[in-house]
């Protein structure tokens, strides 16, 4: 939840440092702190709560030098945002500073040990008590840092990605990481730390992206050094970064997220690339290929997600059902991984996770993994955890995605479901050539239909105007699209703040009817389907108790402009597809009435992008 990085080498290590947090921000972003150790061999070190831009004007008049230091971006989880629960955490004796990001569990005991041992500690953070402790290891065993951490590190329980330094010795920086991400770049006599490779990218495009207990020894003059907290040496595996620079800046949008929903004809072509043959005939998926008689045979598949990707992992629900006639279940990580699921050899379970990082996600990865099941991941950050602790997976292939309300990540997680339940139904034979050839066709038309969306931008703009100050809002849908009416409320939820609830369109007589007065905006996804006459019946019952009809309708469509408020139309295309299409204006509201609000659209909030705490 936090974003950590580190830098040493023979450049001035403040302003990467900053460039690199204010890239990390999306990770966290309630307080701010670095730890310089300057020429003289002082270590400074300086906190701000709130932004990194806080930070970076309460430093402006002090020493800044130094070419090695550690920074971090918090989202608190041990005590409240505060200058001083802010990272870099010191020890005692103020020698050594640590940044991180994690949950150390065990810290309460850890803590009152040291207490009986005349410590004491200055914030209510789990994090100064693990500095606290590596130096009293330091000092007990008579070690160097290298080896206090690796003994602390085999004390504490939880997760962690650290960076520490010591005044004494500027010429190395110590990380380690488990459940935890980090990334190490590797310049030519210099080191970058991070999170994610974004604070990297503009240095280096060589990197280590560190495993579970693995510890790194970054020594200016010497090749890096990884330890296991074992004890075991492993040999680097230096990996080359598949990013962009340009995927990291707004491009002249106002917000990341407006850039994001702007992306997706972009993304989704990029999705599609190389997995749809030339000719549109053919679906092919390395990570299904490899593994074909899995799916075949598969009795059952568990789909397991958060938030926005469990939306997503809804409609695979029904595209599964649909093509592959396998049954499907989908879970909230955080639910499944605590209760006693049935989980057998035979089932497949598949992970979606926009940041490959969700702690629940892979919690309940590592259970199923246990139970004997195949594991398949979709993820979009490369080399994240949870694309390492599965059998086999797709990229979603859509670019950094830094708006927290994800939207890019949500349309290539659905366009990779529909491509893999393509693939498999073909593989089963539980598909028509003619019904597998119109998906892959329409599938391809998709991208084209979103520019069109993306084009009455102005329209929900100025709908959006007459909404900005309402309370509540129902959302509304059936079939594939009730995912997005889910999906379309916790976009308000998060970036606007207003109350949104989402609904399957029936089951609105069975409780929620009674909230509606004229007060209360609907939102209906109403667009051509199998229960399309279902949905208008729906549509009049709120309009009998004079609810305020927003629908996203079917270009031409005159039976439902005559009954809604409001209409936004967008173009027609196959059932199993309209998610993709239907959640692009429900993106957009949300976005405009979060900015008619002057709410901080990229971080709203309370919320953090990726969310690596249970
Ligand atoms: O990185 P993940 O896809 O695993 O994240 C899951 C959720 O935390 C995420 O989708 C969250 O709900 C977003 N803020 C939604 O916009």
């Amino acid at each position: 939840m936090c974003g950590i990085v580190g830098y040493i080498g023979f450049r001035e290590a403040y302003p990467i440092l900053i460039k690199g947090l204010h890239r990390l921000e999306y990770r966290g972003y309630d307080s701010a702190g670095v730890a310089l150790i300057n020429p003289q061999n002082r270590l400074s070190v300086y906190k701000a709560k709130g932004r990194v831009d806080e930070l970076e004007k309460s430093v402006k008049e002090l020493d800044l030098s130094g070419t090695i230091g550690i920074a971090h971006t918090r989202w608190a989880t041990h005590g409240e945002p505060s200058n001083i629960n802010a990272h870099p955490h010191c020890s005692q004796t103020g020698s050594l500073a640590l940044i991180h990001n994690g949950i150390i569990e065990n810290y309460a005991v850890i803590k009152a040990n040291l207490i009986q041992k005349g410590y004491t500690f200055q914030s209510n953070t789990d994090t100064e008590v693990l500095i606290q402790y590596i130096e009293y290891i330091k000092a007990t065993h008579t070690c160097d840092l290298f080896k206090a951490v690796q003994i602390a590190l085999n004390h504490v329980v939880g997760a962690y990605a650290i960076a520490v330094m010591e005044k004494g010795n500027p010429d190395q920086l110590i990380v380690a990481r488990k459940s935890s991400p980090l990334v190490v770049g590797i310049g030519d006599n210099e080191f970058f730390i991070a999170s994610d490779a974004s604070p990297i990218v503009e240095y280096t495009h060589k990197v280590i992206y560190l495993e579970d207990e693995e510890i790194a020894v970054l020594h200016r003059d010497q090749e890096p050094k990884i330890v296991t907290i074992s004890n075991i040496e492993k040999t680097p595996e230096i990996k080359e970064l598949e990013m962009d620079l340009s995927q990291l800046e707004k491009g002249g949008y106002p917000h990341f997220m407006l850039k994001e929903i702007f992306e997706q004809p972009e993304t989704l072509k990029n999705c599609m690339s190389g997995r749809i043959n030339v000719e549109g005939t053919h679906v092919t998926l390395s990570g299904i290929i490899d593994h074909k008689d899995k799916f075949i045979y598969a009795d059952r598949i568990l789909i397991i997600a958060c938030g926005t990707s469990w939306h997503a992992g809804l409609i695979g629900e029904y595209l599964f059902e649909e093509f592959c006639r396998i049954p499907v279940e989908v879970e909230y990580a955080s639910e499944f991984r605590y209760r006693k699921p049935v989980i057998h050899a035979n089932d497949i379970v598949i992970a979606i996770s926009q940041s490959g990082e969700t702690a629940d996600s892979l919690a309940a990865i590592e259970l199923a993994r246990a139970s004997g099941a195949f594991v398949y991941g979709i993820c979009n950050v490369v080399g994240s955890s949870i694309p390492r602790n599965t059998d086999s997976g797709s990229y979603t292939h859509c670019g950094h995605e830094i708006g927290v309300a994800s939207t890019k990540a949500f349309t290539a997680q659905v366009t990779v479901l529909t491509m893999m339940a393509l693939a498999i139904a073909e593989e089963k034979g539980t598909i028509t050539k003619e019904h597998y050839l119109e998906t892959i066709k329409e599938l391809q038309h998709i991208p084209s239909k979103i520019k069109k969306i993306l084009a009455i931008d102005g329209k929900i703009k100025e709908l959006s105007a007459i909404f900005t100050y309402a309370q509540n809002f129902i959302y509304l849908g059936r079939g594939y699209d009730y995912p997005i009416a889910l999906e379309g409320a916790l976009k308000l939820k998060e970036i606007s703040y207003i109350h949104a609830e989402g609904y399957p369109a029936a089951e609105m007589k069975h409780g929620p009817i009674a909230l509606i007065d004229n007060e209360m905006p609907v939102v209906i996804i109403a667009t051509n389907s199998t229960v399309y006459e279902k949905v208008l019946s729906n549509i009049q019952e709120i309009k009998a108790r004079k609810g305020r009809v927003i629908a996203i309708v079917n270009e031409g469509d005159e039976v439902i402009k005559a009954l809604a408020d409001y209409c936004i139309e967008i173009p027609s295309t196959i059932e199993c597809l309209d998610p993709l299409l239907s959640v692009i204006p429900l993106q957009l509201l949300a976005y405009h009435i979060a900015v008619n609000k002057r709410r901080d659209v990229d971080m709203p909030r309370n919320l953090a992008k990726s969310v690596t705490v249970e």
